[in-house]
């Protein structure tokens, strides 16, 4: 049953192409909201790495992507000063929020370090999605060029927290799960309505 047009890392649900529009005249929300989410995510790694420290693979892999992550982090606040804008406080996350509550609590430890994982990539991979709409439409060329590099290297995380699920579960229950979060990630993507103050 491939008969669905299939899109970008698996995703269920395209963006709403008007996503961007509003998106373009929200830049200084879209900034802010992209800044926490990069320090979120490299905030999940840390996370991450201090509740699994056994596991070698793991701590070798996440390390370089905390620091990956901070990099964006800054990178993304010096864009907000050029404009001379602030940081601000962090808004709500509803898009991260509606994810943990589908991910599943409880069972083993390496079923718990899957359902994280594969929570990471899902984010990873709808982050790619919007940066590669954001490099296409985003008349700023030196932004644009920014969330193109953004876009190839997210797609490296998604990928590299797949693979980590993959080692400490078997690639089978690994992939069912992931395909049952795909659609519940399209659900909650549908839910959220269109917001272009919001990077998700
Ligand atoms: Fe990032
Ligand atoms: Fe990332």
């Amino acid at each position: 049953m491939e008969a669905k047009d299939k899109f970008t890392l698996g995703l269920e649900l395209p963006t709403d192409p008007r996503w961007v529009n509003i998106a373009e005249t929200h830049l200084e929300d879209i900034l802010v909201d992209h800044a926490y989410c990069e320090q979120k995510a490299a905030s999940s790694c840390i996370s991450l790495i201090v509740l699994y420290p056994e596991k070698d693979l793991l701590v070798e892999r996440l390390s370089p992507i905390v620091a990956e992550e901070w990099s964006h982090f800054e990178r993304v606040l010096a864009e907000l000063r050029k404009r001379g804008w602030s940081l601000g406080r962090q808004r709500k996350d509803e898009y991260v929020e509606k994810l943990s509550r589908v991910i599943q609590k409880g069972g083993s430890r390496e079923q718990q370090l899957m359902e994280k994982l594969l929570m990471n990539a899902l984010i990873e991979a709808r982050s790619c999605e919007r940066f590669k709409i954001l490099w296409k439409h985003i008349p700023d060329q030196e932004l644009a060029e920014f969330y193109h590099e953004l876009m190839i290297s997210e797609a490296g995380h998604y990928k590299n927290f797949l693979q980590l699920a993959k080692e400490y579960m078997p690639e089978e229950v690994v992939m069912n799960r992931w395909h049952e979060l795909l659609e519940q990630e399209a659900e909650i993507v549908k839910g959220l309505g269109l917001r272009g103050d919001r990077m998700h």
